[in-house]
């Protein structure tokens, strides 16, 4: 295989990049994740592609949920915060404010929409493990355009 068209081809496919919110024995969690896409209308499903033995993943397989939170245009700063890993304080994570729902993974305010998930399938192969979720429960903050990969100009896949 062509090394650098996989690369060029791959990086073709277009993405959102969304907090993903996890909870574990050390309190909630989240990251940025764009490995997301919507795989069902009913029941509605998403499938998650998780770095494998990142506290995230660990904490997704333990729980069995996870939430979504879509981001709007113009908050890179806000995703780029969760990059690396972070403390949960109080009711901020990365100094951004959020509230518990359904699953008890965090829903940040800031965020334009939200959904929370129930993992009923799994395949944990690969360099990132794949969570199907069906959603099982979703809000609305505020209308606005969703952040896009392309406007942050960061890639991840190739
Ligand atoms: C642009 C970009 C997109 C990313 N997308 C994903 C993703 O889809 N899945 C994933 O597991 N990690 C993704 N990451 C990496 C996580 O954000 C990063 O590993 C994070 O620290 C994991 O959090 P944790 O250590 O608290 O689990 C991405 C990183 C960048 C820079």
């Amino acid at each position: 295989m062509d090394k650098q068209a996989k690369k060029t081809a791959l990086r073709g496919i277009t993405y959102g990049l969304y907090l993903v919110g996890t909870k574990g024995e050390a309190g909630v969690n989240a990251f940025a994740g764009n490995f997301l896409t919507q795989t069902s209308f009913e029941p509605p499903l998403v499938t998650l592609a998780v770095k494998a033995g990142t506290r995230s993943q660990q904490e997704i397989a333990q729980s069995g949920v996870f939430s979504v939170n879509i981001l709007e245009s113009g908050q890179k700063d806000m995703v780029t915060a969760f990059f690396r890993s972070i403390t949960q304080e109080d009711n901020q994570l990365a100094g951004y404010p959020f509230y518990l729902k359904e699953t008890g993974c965090p829903i940040f305010e800031d965020a334009l929409s939200f959904f929370e998930c129930k993992v009923v399938e799994k395949v944990e192969k690969g360099d990132h493990f794949i969570y199907v979720g069906e959603v099982i429960n979703a809000g609305v903050h505020r209308e606005g355009d969703p952040l896009t990969m392309k406007e942050t100009g960061f890639y991840y896949g190739g």
